[in-house]
């Protein structure tokens, strides 16, 4: 081997070694193994931020927002001169992309038009699981997301783009009812059994996928919840789940994807796992966000009255062998009734706000 070979064999070789990172990089990111959520900021740093998605909504902690504004869904009810592609996409997810005349969403106090780009799901290996998403702590067995993004800008310009995108999110709840209107979609799936397939779908009215009632969520400002994870989203969880049955549910995990040692298997937990809240808060126009404030409250009126009354010598009922207190004073009758007032008036004033 002269010189000459031996050089271009280690050169060869070295640029072999710089370029085996871009390869992996190739390789994408998977819900599981050494591709797995816990790595993926290795490849995409936007993934180890301080605004991820999904989170975990702690009811107790939600803001009531009673100026949050309903959507518009109008443009749901058709699509026009449009056309819907079905896609088992990289063994992921199930998807349905728009193209052709755009449908756009309105309201929502977002802080533009925004136009609709796809929707898919996430879904688990039995109903203990499968949303990305909890309430408090508890998931649901099947998340959707419908993916928009900003009129005034392009689809991936948005992605990168401050409140580029808005995802709507919908929680499903299994019911022994079979919901005749996921059919419309469902039917297809075996034409997506395996990773990469796609196919053209006859289109149908998203409306329909959605409860009737769609008008209270949560919202909170996160990211996307696959690689590259940008920090542009605007959530919004609707508290009304889609209700479908057992066997709809199963549909979805007839879908396949290659496990790592090239084996075809079922697409269960494609979720990622809960990310952070840190200093971010979530809001909602739900009034039984507020409830739960008027619930805490009104507990501890009830502690402080009790407080007070054992100031006052009453006896606490479950200590049956305390000593006999003495009789009520007239003052003590006085600031019973005054703190009884001061109680109600102030449940009252709550539920009066939460009226506004
Ligand atoms: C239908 O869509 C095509 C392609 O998006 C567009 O060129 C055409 O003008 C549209 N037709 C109508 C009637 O909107
Ligand atoms: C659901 O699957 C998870 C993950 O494998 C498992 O930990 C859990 O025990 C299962 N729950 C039920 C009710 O089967
Ligand atoms: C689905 O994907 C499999 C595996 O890649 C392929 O063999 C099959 O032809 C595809 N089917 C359709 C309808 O695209």
């Amino acid at each position: 081997m002269s010189r000459f070979s031996a050089m271009m064999i280690f050169l060869t070789a070295s640029v072999l070694l710089v370029l085996v990172p871009t390869s992996r990089a190739g390789a994408g990111w998977e819900y599981k193994g050494p591709l797995g959520p816990d790595l993926w900021h290795t490849e995409y740093p936007d993934c180890a931020g301080r605004m991820q998605s999904p989170i975990n909504i702690d009811t107790a902690k939600v803001l009531y927002d009673p100026d949050l504004q309903h959507f518009d869904f109008k443009q749901y009810k058709q699509c026009n001169n449009c056309t819907m592609e079905l896609e088992n996409v990289a063994g992921h997810t199930a998807e349905v992309v728009f193209h052709g005349q755009p449908i756009t969403i309105k309201g929502g106090s977002l802080p533009d038009e925004y136009v609709l780009d796809q929707f898919h799901f996430h879904w688990g290996e039995n109903v203990s699981l499968g949303s990305e998403h909890k309430i408090d702590m508890k998931s649901a067995p099947l998340e959707m997301h419908i993916v928009h993004h900003m009129k005034h800008f392009a689809a991936k310009e948005s992605a990168t783009h401050p409140y580029g995108l808005a995802v709507l999110g919908f929680f499903f709840e299994i019911v022994p009812e079979h919901n005749d209107k996921f059919d419309v979609l469902l039917k297809h799936f075996e034409k997506i059994s395996h990773k990469g397939n796609k196919t053209e779908i006859e289109p149908f009215a998203l409306l329909d996928l959605i409860p009737e009632d769609a008008k209270t969520y949560y919202r909170y400002f996160g990211s996307l919840t696959t690689p590259p994870c940008y920090e542009t989203v605007i959530w919004t969880l609707f508290t009304n789940k889609i209700k479908i049955d057992e066997s709809q549910l199963g549909v979805f995990r007839t879908l396949k994807t290659v496990a790592v040692g090239g084996a075809e298997v079922s697409i269960t937990n494609d979720f990622r796992p809960l990310q952070e809240l840190h200093e971010r808060n979530v809001i909602s126009n739900d009034r039984n966000a507020l409830q739960s404030v008027v619930h805490m409250l009104a507990k501890e009126i009830r502690e402080d009255i009790k407080k007070l009354q054992q100031g006052c010598g009453n006896i606490n009922p479950s200590k049956s062998n305390a000593a006999p207190a003495p009789p009520a004073s007239t003052s003590c009758v006085i600031i019973r009734c005054l703190t009884s007032l001061v109680a109600l008036g102030l449940l009252l004033g709550w539920k009066a706000v939460g009226r506004v």
